[in-house]
């Protein structure tokens, strides 16, 4: 690769189709385009692909093929775990639902709504470091409630969920474990059966797959009841199979399970060499969630009090590619409820910088991106040192410092994130 191709560090948000993908994919919409439902023998063999398929992916997953439903994706997963446990729980006289404070925000919507409808919702805290506050967990799952539901790792810090210790609260309690484990995939050897969970969540485009498919993993003997009604994947979930995608997604399945530990040690040291490096570059570069066992392709951090838009904005041009936890809305970028949860100010929180590597990520990749901050960010942080009083004061009342900055214009910065959403 050149030394002028963009280096893409923003592997959580999504990860570029493998060739094997693209030419599953291909096949797929070639050769295997008959419904998987038709009893004719083109549909049969489709039936045939589908079931190879959902093979290799729950090889991967850790669960038993049956245990599988293919959705859209993990936010249809998602939806369908909360929804379909609560139903479950409420003929149980189970009406509660607990979840953790920084879920994705498509799960966190879910709950605000049926909490507007009736639906008692507590959340988990985090501590400082992003990680879960177990004694709290402990007074919330109670005998009343139907689901817990928790991340396996968090998409913007990276930080790991104490996964098996919730299994056993819960169960304990009588009530389900939703894991929505789209960031543990290809990043951990945890699985649905290590893991401990009644259900689990996952996304192909996470791992070099297709988006828009997904799946979710119902423990054997669950009558979790459909989001989609139909008669595909044994009633639990309508509609035609989308094959091509469900193709696309096993052969990532095939290939992730195939290099999984060499990629974990890989991305390891490579996340170890960017945050080493940027903060010998940047001394005052601060690193979110330091103290907890995270996954080991995630790096959160700020740079001074730098507001991401400017950093982000500074790195692209820089040939470097990463996102903030920041999301957009009418009303102005709002700083991430993740780092919120954490206790940091909201100017801190909206100073927070991700970058997520992936396999394909190399050791010169990483020397040139801290090389592309210490050059573009450096003097932005002179001028931050220059005037710390400002950035001190806004810091811990959370006010905005008002201090104009070289580089992306407010307005420039937020046109370019007008929808963009944490992934
Ligand atoms: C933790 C987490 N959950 C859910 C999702 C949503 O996944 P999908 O894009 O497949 O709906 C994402 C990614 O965007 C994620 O990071």
């Amino acid at each position: 690769m050149s030394d002028t191709t963009p280096i893409y560090l923003d592997h959580n948000a999504t990860t570029e189709p493998g060739a094997e993908v693209l030419a599953a994919m291909l096949e797929g919409m070639r050769s295997l385009w008959a419904n998987p439902s038709s009893t004719h023998a083109p549909g049969q063999a489709a039936r045939r692909a589908l079931v190879a398929a959902r093979g290799q992916i729950a090889a991967l997953l850790g669960c038993q093929p049956a245990e599988l439903v293919f959705t859209s994706g993990a936010t249809e997963a998602n939806h369908m775990a909360m929804l379909g446990a609560l139903a479950l729980g409420r003929r149980q006289g189970r009406h509660r639902l607990v979840l953790s404070a920084v879920e994705h925000p498509g799960l966190l919507a879910l709950a605000e709504r049926l909490k507007g409808e009736g639906t008692p919702v507590d959340l988990i805290g985090v501590d400082d470091q992003g990680r879960l506050d177990l004694n709290q967990a402990r007074r919330l799952i109670r005998g009343d409630v139907a689901l817990v539901s928790v991340m396996g790792a968090n998409n913007e810090t990276g930080v790991r969920m104490p996964v098996s210790d919730l299994a056993e609260l819960a169960h304990a309690a009588g009530a389900l474990l939703h894991v929505d484990a789209t960031q543990l995939l290809g990043k951990s050897l945890e699985t649905f059966e290590s893991g401990g969970a009644d259900l689990w969540s996952v996304s192909a485009h996470k791992i070099h797959g297709p988006k828009g498919i997904g799946a979710l993993v119902v423990r054997k003997g669950l009558a979790l009841p459909a989001l989609l009604s139909g008669r595909q994947e044994r009633q639990r979930r309508g509609g035609t199979e989308n094959l091509p995608a469900i193709l696309g997604f096993a052969a990532a399945a095939d290939r992730c399970l195939a290099t999984l530990d060499a990629d974990l040690a890989h991305m390891t040291a490579l996340s170890l060499r960017l945050e080493t490096g940027l903060i010998a570059a940047l001394p005052q570069v601060q690193r979110y969630g330091a103290l907890a066992i995270r996954l080991p392709n995630t790096s959160c951090l700020r740079f001074g009090a730098l507001d991401a838009d400017q950093v982000l904005g500074r790195l692209e041009r820089a040939g470097v590619l990463a996102s903030s936890g920041a999301a957009c809305s009418a009303g102005g970028t709002q700083p991430s409820h993740v780092l919120l949860a954490m206790g940091v100010s909201p100017l801190l929180a909206k100073a927070a910088v991700r970058f997520s590597l992936g396999r394909h990520t190399t050791a010169h990749d990483i020397d040139r991106a801290v090389e592309a901050a210490r050059a573009a960010i450096g003097p932005l942080l002179q001028v931050e040192v220059a005037a710390p009083d400002a950035f001190t004061a806004a810091a811990s009342t959370g006010a905005s410092t008002g201090v104009a900055m070289a580089g992306t214009s407010p307005a420039a910065a937020s046109s370019r994130r007008a929808d963009a959403q944490p992934a």
